[in-house]
């Protein structure tokens, strides 16, 4: 009787305890979607980098290797090599690969705007066709191995007084919506099969979702190839409530689009919130510690998102995480000295964090 006892518990033991120890973040979310990483140019190459990478993720973002910057070098001159060196990785690895960015106001190469050849201001329709034959020409060289885009990139005005980010270039020098649309349409032209993304922060926000949703509305109207919309997924451990994520997915799927989380990471300290990512120039909240109390507020608010993810796998296509472990979070380069924000599922020495723990068993 005893020994049946025993047995009993310890059945119950094993069928409460979470999924096995092997379970990954793709092993986890093979039946859900592609679990991406952001990687930088040369982290893939590091040893122990490309352990956590092949083992865990079954998707890469280059994190600025294919910007327009990087890539066009000149009207007509690219610099393909270091996003084709990732590309081979990511095949080796049997993962896919995200396009990110072909068009973005914080990386646009002022030969786009340059004077014409007779030194006369840059017309509308110049500017177009530069931007038909870079876009052209870059989704051309990727056909086949890339199957997304985030064609745009954060287009729209944070001021709820505004609809189109004024402070961007390409909205200086048009005014409407129109470089958008063409985008679309070069990149639908250059490769029929890829997935057209419109990428933006603060998607969670509503005021600036509705704006987000104009454009949406207004590409559509125009026939515009477009597939769904990029939630960034710069948040904190206050935000976004489940409510506030909810809403965001429901107005996605109600326009008919997909939604991938393209870039996401969870900051631990609540005042230096939002996608806008202002960083308070002052050390009144500035975090140092990782403290027992900070990882279960992460790993609460980490749960909460994955488990609405999952709750809404017929509409989200991908969830990309922006770099690989808190070692080298691109919010504490921008940060410098002031404070970390300890915000993927991995520490500093890529061991996996309480959080991660919640995000592989469910
Ligand atoms: C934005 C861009 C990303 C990246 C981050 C910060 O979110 O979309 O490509 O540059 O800022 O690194």
């Amino acid at each position: 009787m005893k020994k049946i006892l025993l047995f009993v518990a310890l059945s119950a033991l094993v069928s409460c305890a979470p999924q096995s120890k092997e379970q990954t973040l793709k092993s986890a979310y093979k039946d859900y979607f592609p679990i991406g990483v952001a990687l930088g140019e040369n982290t893939f190459k590091d040893a122990k980098q490309d352990s956590l990478i092949s083992l865990q993720f079954s998707s890469v973002t280059a994190e600025n290797c294919m910007k327009p910057h990087q890539i066009g070098v000149a009207e007509g001159e690219y610099n393909f090599e270091p996003a084709d060196c990732m590309l081979d990785y990511v095949e080796e690895n049997g993962m896919v690969m995200r396009g990110h960015t072909l068009l973005w106001h914080s990386a646009a190469p002022d030969w786009f705007f340059a004077p014409d050849k007779d030194g006369n201001e840059a017309s509308k329709e110049l500017i177009l066709s530069r931007l038909e034959r870079y876009i052209t020409d870059v989704v051309t060289h990727f056909k086949g191995r890339v199957y997304c885009y985030d064609v745009v990139n954060e287009a729209i005005s944070d001021n709820p007084n505004h609809y189109l980010r004024q402070n961007s270039v390409w909205y200086k020098h048009f005014g409407d919506s129109e470089f958008i649309e063409m985008a679309f349409k070069y990149a639908h032209a250059a490769d029929p099969d890829a997935l057209l993304f419109y990428n933006d922060y603060s998607v969670v926000n509503a005021s600036k979702r509705a704006n987000i949703i104009n454009l949406v509305k207004e590409l559509q109207a125009k026939d515009t190839p477009i597939h769904g919309i990029g939630i960034q997924g710069h948040w904190n451990i206050a935000s976004p409530t489940r409510e506030e994520l909810v809403a965001t997915i429901e107005d996605v799927k109600a326009l008919g689009l997909k939604v991938q989380v393209t870039e996401l990471d969870v900051r631990v300290n609540p005042h230096w919130a939002g996608g806008a990512l202002t960083i308070e120039e002052d050390k009144k909240h500035a975090i140092y510690e990782f403290t027992p109390e900070l990882s279960a507020k992460l790993t609460a608010q980490y749960k909460m998102i994955f488990d609405t993810f999952r709750e809404y796998r017929d509409v989200l296509s991908g969830v990309t995480f922006w770099n690989l472990y808190d070692g080298n979070t691109w919010l504490d380069r921008r940060q410098g000295n002031l404070g970390k924000n300890y915000p993927l599922l991995f520490d500093e020495n890529m061991q996996p964090k309480e959080a991660y723990s919640a995000v592989v068993n469910f």
